[in-house]
């Protein structure tokens, strides 16, 4: 058999980390290697693949828009990303009004900090340690983390850089001359931090107090990730900017900018575009993850999420610190070794994933049931139990 990961290694520019596997297909909640071995995906490509893997509505969608028409320039208008920027506006709701679509997370962030410059004619941003935004310039400019900064520093503009979940150090970061303050509902890449119950709410109003907008990344937490359409939705929000990446396409690159008429009614044609941002391919993923996503979907991740929760804080362990997380959206942060716990789960065929320094992080697809968890669970505490035996 070829060995694709040295095959890989030998073309690709590697920035990523090598998890030694190679991956052919997926099916359900299951990822398969070259042999046919099932992994049991608790990772979903870093929250990409929601619905698990070859789900029948979405991959009949995309099948019969492939038929007809994937790409299609912005200029000329399209059924597909007009439905799906009309839905998708319905779904997020809070004075939210229309939707510029890219092809990444990193993307729908380039867009909100150029928009809000448009918006409020000032440079100046906050931004929030351990924040993750995404490693293009401007993104990475908002993006915590002197490994991902440190060789391209003078980045972008000027960005003030305020501990999470502290609305006394925002009050005294925003000026007049802030644009506007960027900030993730549930810090992912950052190691699944929570923030207190109202701070997104009063982190608005501060910003409205010094005329800045609040950009709500919500690339990982929306779509449905902690059992909600957007994370934010549970603090009745009014929204200036949100954006969506990861599964909002069920699977297909995208990104999604999405603005009050206010800020649209300020931003001039041409300022911003993408050759296949809004194409229509993605725009039918985008239509089919809608349709899949309805509140009975929603109230399952709330619910097996709970369950998830409340099992995996009944492993015992000294390597354990603090297992938290909301929804689908799960972290457990150990004293050491994590980067040996996610080896040992891949050789018990479980796929988790990092976050931050120290956190085993879980983003299960939303069809994941209580039996494929139980079966997971007892893995989990049987690594942690070799790891550690008490
Ligand atoms: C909150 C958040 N914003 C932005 C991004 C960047 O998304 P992408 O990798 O699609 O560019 C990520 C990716 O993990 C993210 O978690």
């Amino acid at each position: 058999m070829k060995d694709y990961t040295l095959l890989q290694r030998k073309y690709l520019v590697n920035t990523y980390v090598n998890r030694g596997l190679t991956i052919v297909e997926g099916e359900g909640v299951y990822l398969r290697d070259a042999s046919g071995e099932p992994y049991l995906d608790l990772m979903t490509n870093y929250g990409v693949n929601i619905f698990g893997h070859g789900h029948p509505v979405l991959t009949a969608r995309l099948i019969n828009q492939v038929r007809k028409l994937t790409t299609l320039h912005g200029s000329f208008a399209n059924d597909q990303r007009a439905e799906a920027a009309q839905k998708l506006v319905g779904r997020c709701g809070g004075g939210l009004s229309q939707v510029f679509f890219s092809n990444s997370g990193a993307e729908a962030n380039e867009a909100a900090l150029k928009f809000a410059v448009l918006a409020t004619g000032k440079k100046k941003f906050v931004a929030c340690r351990n924040g993750y935004h995404g490693k293009t310039l401007g993104a990475l400019s908002a993006t915590d983390g002197r490994k991902f900064r440190e060789a391209f520093e003078p980045l972008l503009w000027n960005f003030t850089v305020i501990d999470y979940n502290n609305l006394s150090a925002l009050e005294t970061a925003l000026s007049d001359e802030t644009a506007a303050f960027i900030v993730e509902p549930v810090q992912g890449e950052g190691g699944i931090l929570l923030p207190d119950a109202g701070y997104l709410g009063h982190a608005g109003e501060l910003c409205r107090s010094r005329r800045a907008l609040l950009i709500l990344d919500e690339v990982q937490t929306g779509t449905g990730r902690t059992g909600y359409f957007l994370a934010s939705h549970p603090e009745g929000l009014f929204y200036d900017i949100v954006t969506l990446g990861k599964g909002l396409g069920g699977g297909i690159p995208i990104g999604a900018t999405i603005v009050s008429q206010n800020i649209a009614e300020r931003i001039p044609r041409s300022s911003h575009t993408s050759t296949f941002g809004g194409n229509p391919l993605a725009a039918s993923g985008i239509l089919g993850a809608l349709e899949i996503l309805d509140e009975a979907l929603l109230a399952h991740v709330r619910e097996i999420g709970g369950y998830f929760l409340e099992n995996l804080l009944k492993i015992r362990s000294d390597l354990i610190v603090q297992v938290r997380g909301r929804g689908l959206m799960l972290g457990l942060e150990v004293k050491a070794r994590r980067d040996e716990i996610l080896k040992e789960l891949q050789k018990e065929k479980i796929l988790a994933i990092p976050a931050g320094d120290n956190v085993v992080r879980f983003l299960p697809p939303y069809i994941i049931e209580k039996d494929h968890l139980d079966w997971a669970l007892e893995k989990i505490g049987g690594v942690f139990s070799a790891l550690s035996p008490s």
